[in-house]
């Protein structure tokens, strides 16, 4: 029902939430290269920022590292849903490692674009954020042409070879609106900026912002199920805010959220960001209840059904029953 209770708290849960097309993908692509090759299976970097998903795959015989450097010859690595630049890609050919690439296809397009632009000899001015794994990768594609602009503010400093010869591209988990403001600023000062030929920002992540952003505005309390590492499950607590939440918070699981935050509080929504699995909004939907709150209620804004097929070399494998 969507009534509120006797004493006026309601708590409502965003969809879409959780699981995106290349986080299933990638977690799934960990599964089978453990039953289908055995442990150990390496993982370079988190698979991803997740770090319940990354701690039940470490149980099962996945280990995860943070250079290439440590994986011993011939061994079986699964590069993460962020990608890898291409100097990975070589180090991992060149150590006769046997990759298989959990890179969500929709950061592939991206690194695709990058390489477009640069073969055309444009500048490139990419959205996102320093260290992030997935900028690294990306930036990897064509290190002489990428500028790294991290927010409005940079946009003063940035400078380019030639104005009338520059494209941009985002990160695929960014703030929508905080990127659109980014290029605007950007095209004010660069009229002739060449935009992606389609958006960089992602399905999933624009569709957990929107979801939010309905329900954030009548919320005293947001939590926003997700790990510190997580880009999209931060920008989700900056959305809930923007849209008029009272509060947010992010945790990692429901062990985490202090009781104070829930002092005075009537409204409770909560949503997830796109690595985390749902079984954590349970608990968290759990924990209100046990402190007062009613059942939630699921507010959906759209449907999402993409689901994107296993890396080919794990699938060409899976066939043979390696
Ligand atoms: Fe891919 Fe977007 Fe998920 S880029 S990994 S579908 S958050």
């Amino acid at each position: 029902t969507d009534q509120p209770t006797a004493s006026g708290k309601r708590v409502v849960v965003a969809a879409p939430r959780g699981y995106c097309a290349g986080v299933d993908r990638a977690v799934i692509t960990v599964e089978r290269a453990l039953e289908t090759y055995g442990a150990p299976i390496y993982v370079r970097k988190q698979i991803v920022h997740n770090k319940h998903v990354v701690e039940n795959l470490e149980q099962r015989g996945a280990i995860f590292v943070d250079e290439l450097s440590v994986v011993p010859e011939g061994a079986t690595v699964v590069f993460s849903a962020h990608g890898v630049s291409p100097a990975v890609r070589d180090e991992a050919k060149e150590r006769q490692l046997h990759t298989v690439d959990a890179t969500c296809p929709l950061v592939t397009k991206v690194h695709h674009e990058a390489k477009r632009f640069a073969r055309e000899d444009l500048d490139i001015l990419l959205i996102g954020h320093a260290g992030h794994e997935e900028v690294e990768g990306t930036t990897g594609e064509a290190p002489d042409n990428v500028t790294l602009v991290q927010s409005p503010a940079d946009v003063a400093d940035v400078e380019v070879r030639d104005p009338s010869k520059v494209a941009w591209l985002s990160q695929t988990t960014l703030s929508v609106d905080e990127t659109m403001q980014t290029v605007s600023k950007l095209r004010e000062k660069f009229p002739e900026l060449i935009n992606p030929p389609s958006d960089d920002i992602c399905y999933a992540t624009s569709n957990r912002q929107a979801a939010i952003k309905q329900i954030a505005g009548h919320s005293d309390l947001v939590i926003v199920v997700g790990s510190a590492n997580s880009s999209n499950s931060v920008r989700l607590v900056e959305v809930a805010l923007e849209a008029g939440a009272k509060a947010a918070y992010r945790v990692d699981n429901a062990g985490e959220i202090a009781d104070e935050w829930l002092d005075g509080v009537e409204s409770v929504g909560v949503t997830s960001g796109a690595s985390v699995p749902d079984d954590l909004v349970t608990g968290v939907l759990e924990h209100l209840q046990s402190k007062g709150f009613p059942a939630a209620t699921e507010e959906r804004l759209t449907e999402e059904s993409l689901v994107f097929a296993l890396p080919p070399e794990l699938r060409r494998d899976l066939r043979k029953g390696a």
